[in-house]
């Protein structure tokens, strides 16, 4: 059983009314390894990302999480969405909740732990990620970074098998992108297996196993970075990583 992937994804196919939004989807991510989608707006990216966490149900295909298939299954939806970790653009954080009973909510409501170690393993994922000093603030007393970082040790303390990110610093400001930014890298050289939406080129250079190009609902190519940057196969592929590389030139030069 070593070599089944953490997360297998493989043929699938969404559409919205007679828009065929994902037109046969497929990829593997194995334990500890980071793939990175990239691509134009509207080609299927964050659909993708719902369909691997059942947010949307795809209509063709399956997702395999450490080899036990979940589309179609008799599967908790609940119990299979804890061990994916979901991080999106906009926060998604309990505004009346301060950052570290954000964090310890689902560990006493879905976990079941007892008030004390909640509050313990909260402060550990927040220290993770270098928001302990923030433990007592509401999110509206966070910037956006700090937000962001918050929602990332939500996730991260429900020990989850894969990360998946959304955009996660399309919302901020340059200056607090680089922080968000700072906690992906220090997980991923960490081991993490991470699923990462971007269009920061430095992370995905830096921090991708494997980079998936998405036009039009499908995977036009894929492969390691310096393939990606230096000798893509399509003219589209290189266009686009050439501007986003400049409109994201900040992350460039400290990535
Ligand atoms: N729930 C929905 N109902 C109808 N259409 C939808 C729905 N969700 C997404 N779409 C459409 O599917 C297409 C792909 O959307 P998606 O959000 O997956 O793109 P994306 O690649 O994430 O884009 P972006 O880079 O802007 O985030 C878009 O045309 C969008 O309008
Ligand atoms: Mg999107």
């Amino acid at each position: 059983m070593n070599n089944t992937p953490v997360l297998k994804v493989q043929d699938i196919h969404k559409s919205f009314g007679n828009v065929e939004v994902l037109r046969g989807v497929s990829f593997e991510v194995e334990k500890g390894e980071t793939k990175v989608f990239i691509g134009p707006s509207g080609t299927g990216k964050s659909t993708l990302l719902k369909c691997i966490n059942q947010l949307t149900i795809p209509d063709r295909g399956n997702v395999w999480l450490n080899g036990r298939e979940i589309v179609h299954s008799h599967v908790k939806i609940n119990l299979y969405r804890q061990q994916m970790g979901m991080v999106f653009q906009n926060f998604f954080l309990f505004d009346h909740l301060t950052a570290v009973r954000n964090v310890e909510i689902s560990l006493i409501k879905v976990k079941r732990m007892n008030r004390k170690e909640a509050r313990e393993k909260a402060m550990e994922e927040l220290s993770r990620v270098g928001m302990a000093d923030k433990a007592n603030s509401y999110p509206a007393e966070l910037s956006g970074g700090q937000a962001q970082r918050l929602s990332i040790a939500r996730a991260l303390a429900m020990d989850p098998e894969v990360m998946l990110f959304d955009e996660p610093t399309s919302s901020l400001d340059p200056e607090l992108t680089g922080e968000v930014l700072d906690v992906m890298r220090k997980l991923a050289r960490g081991g993490m297996t991470m699923v990462v939406v971007t269009h920061e080129m430095g992370f995905a250079r830096w921090a991708a196993n494997e980079i998936f190009f998405m036009d039009e609902g499908v995977i036009l190519e894929s492969g390691p970075p310096a393939e990606m940057f230096t000798r893509p196969r399509f003219e589209r592929t290189r266009r686009f990583i050439s501007r986003m590389t400049e409109l994201y030139a900040e992350e460039q030069s400290d990535g």
